[in-house]
Order: C-alpha cells, then sequence, then structure tokens
C-alpha cells in the first residue's frame, strides 16, 4: 500500500455501525496500523524526499483520527438519544384529516333513506336536454332553460349542459329499470349565478325517487316525516305548502319545524318556527311516459334536497363560500376528534 492508495482509501471510507469503525480503528490507528509500514519505509526514502514524504504520512495519519474522531462523536450521540427515549410515553397522534361537512351531511341522508329501501344512483354532471329539462315535463319556454340559469357547452351538433339538478337522474333510472323503483340520488349540479353568501355557481342536492303500483302522497308525507324525524330529532315536525314543479303534481314545498326554538319563533327561522327543505310531489304522468314506464299501471313521488341547505340548518353555517373555499381551520371542526 502506498500513500496515494491510502489517501483515496481514507477519501470514499464509509463507517456505517460500530463494528467498522473498530475495523477502522485496528486498521489505520491500532498498534499494528497499516500507517506503521509507511513510516518503517521513510530510512529507505531519498534523504533530499524524506522530508516532503514525512509530510505526507503524517496528513494520512492526521485524516484518519479525524475520521475516526468524527465518526466516533455521530454513533455517541445517536446512543445517547436512544437511551434517552422514553418508551412509556404516549405515541404522538397521526395528523389525520376530516370529512368535509358536506360529505358527512350527505353521507347522514343517504343512510336514513337507506334503511328503508332506498339505493343511491348516480348520473353525469354533464347532461343533455333530454334528461336535464325535455323529460321532466320542462316546456320548450320555461324560464329555467334560460342562459342565465345553465351553463350550455357547445361540443358537436348536440347541445350538452352541466345539469341544472339531480332530477336529471330519475330520468335515467326510470329509462334503465322497471318498477318497483326505490332510489336516492346524491350529487354535485350547476347553475348560473353570481356567487355570494346565499348563491354558488355549484352546490349539492339529494333527489330522491319511489315508483310503484298504488303509491300515494300519503306515502310521500310518511317518508318525508321518518327523513326529518331521523335527521332533526323525533320532535320534529313537517308541513307541506302547495308548490310548482314541471316534473310533479301535485307538488309541494316542505318545511321542518325550527329544531332551534322548537317552533316557537328565532332569527334563523325567522319568527315563522318553519324552515324549508325540499321540494317534492307526485311524479308527474307525463314524465312517467316520458321515461318508458306506463302512468295507468304505475305511481310514484318523487323530492329534492340541497345539501348545503340542511348544513346550513343542521350546522348554523350561512356563507355558501365556506364550503369551497378549503380553509382547514372551518373543514376540520365537523369531525369528532379532529383538532
Ligand atoms: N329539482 C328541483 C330543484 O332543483 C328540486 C325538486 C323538487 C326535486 C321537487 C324533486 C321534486 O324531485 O319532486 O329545485
Amino acid at each position: 500500500m502506498n500513500i496515494e492508495d491510502l489517501s483515496k482509501e481514507l477519501s470514499s471510507v464509509v463507517i456505517q455501525n460500530e463494528t467498522e469503525l473498530e475495523q477502522f480503528r485496528i486498521r489505520f490507528l491500532g498498534s499494528k496500523n497499516i500507517l506503521k509500514d509507511l513510516y518503517a519505509a521513510l530510512k529507505d526514502i531519498p534523504n533530499d524526499q524524506k522530508r516532503a514524504y514525512g509530510q505526507q504520512v503524517n496528513e494520512l495519519k492526521q485524516k484518519a483520527e479525524d475520521i475516526y474522531a468524527s465518526a466516533k462523536a455521530a454513533f455517541s450521540v445517536s446512543q445517547n438519544q436512544s437511551q434517552k427515549e422514553d418508551l412509556t410515553k404516549p405515541a404522538t397522534d397521526p395528523n389525520v384529516g376530516s370529512h368535509h361537512p358536506l360529505s358527512l351531511i350527505r353521507r347522514e341522508i343517504v343512510e336514513i333513506f337507506n334503511r328503508i329501501g332506498f339505493v343511491v344512483s348516480e348520473g353525469p354532471e354533464i347532461e343533455d336536454d333530454w334528461h336535464n329539462f325535455s323529460a321532466l315535463n320542462f316546456p320548450p319556454e320555461h324560464p329555467a332553460r334560460d342562459m342565465q340559469d345553465t351553463f350550455f357547452i357547445e361540443k358537436g351538433e348536440q347541445e350538452w349542459a352541466l345539469r341544472t339538478h339531480t332530477s336529471s337522474v330519475q330520468v335515467r333510472v326510470m329509462e334503465q329499470e322497471k318498477p318497483p323503483i326505490r332510489t336516492i340520488s346524491p350529487g354535485r349540479v350547476y347553475r348560473n349565478e353570481a356567487i355570494s353568501a346565499r348563491a354558488h355557481c355549484f352546490f349539492h342536492q339529494v333527489e330522491g325517487l319511489y315508483i310503484d303500483q298504488n303509491v300515494s302522497f300519503a306515502d310521500l308525507k310518511q317518508t318525508l316525516l321518518f327523513f326529518a324525524q331521523e335527521l332533526f330529532g323525533e320532535q320534529t315536525k313537517i308541513r307541506l305548502r302547495p308548490s310548482y314543479f314541471p316534473f310533479t303534481e301535485p307538488s309541494a314545498e316542505v318545511d321542518v319545524s325550527c329544531s332551534l326554538c322548537a317552533g316557537k319563533g328565532c332569527n334563523v327561522c325567522k319568527y315563522t318556527g318553519w324552515l324549508e327543505i325540499m321540494g317534492c310531489g307526485m311524479v308527474d304522468p307525463n314524465v312517467l311516459d316520458a321515461c318508458g314506464i306506463d302512468s295507468k299501471t304505475y305511481s310514484g313521488f318523487a323530492f329534492g334536497m340541497g345539501v348545503e341547505r340542511i348544513a346550513q340548518l343542521k350546522y348554523r353555517v350561512t356563507d355558501l363560500r365556506l364550503y369551497s373555499e378549503n380553509d382547514i381551520r372551518f373543514l376540520k371542526q365537523f369531525t369528532p376528534g379532529v383538532s
């Protein structure tokens, strides 16, 4: 071994554990270390080169000592640390995420209807005129088709739109399945509205549909009462007010008694004691026929609610924009156990 080889060896040496550290010490610093041969060779070096040679060997030795010292120090630090570790300490909490408040509410709504036999169905967010409007009995000049409400998409010959409600999924289910049908359709919908605390250009709905023989308005009322009491508590009452939707006849708006003031009147229910939560009605025979279901044999009811609206009532969050701003301080408040 000459000076050059040993110098290269020292430059690339890697000491990974205490055994390797000891091997290194024996080789370079032990009583029979490899540098001793180099010192012994000094006597054969010509006099005028002795000084330079001696210096190089000394530098090698110094380098070996430095490497040894720093590796030893590093091992003793990690050893000290592992000795100091208190293994009885509770583990640090993993940083778990939380569920979005709208997902929590959607899940709760879906679970309630699952319990009475409704199964989830889904449809596309990009819809054609037939599924979003025509099959649902919207007359051609109906204002909901207006540019102000609907985002239209130009793509090929046909006109497409972002669905304005999840009622489009009703149509798809009725076209594909035979009664009895009991389905619940959660999903995102879009409307061309200026964004504010009370309106957004996208939001979420849950649609419900029940088709069978002899389905009556009483079945609708009883189903919605069950839902309202499961969601808001068993003291909850419901009230149906006559309304109009092209796809249902008769149609109604559904109010629940205000859970905050128990119907006595407060600023959330604007001193009426009631909160509006959804629209509903008996499926119009025109809609059944348009979807290939014989309206003489079958009848059914439908309802549709806004997930943000229900979340607003349950969580008292009044600014719709908070749901889509992704502020983690807002989002994590709704999952128990997440701080
Ligand atoms: N599609 C209606 C909306 O977006 C909500 C609705 C009302 C759905 C009545 C229904 C219904 O199924 O029967 O405002």
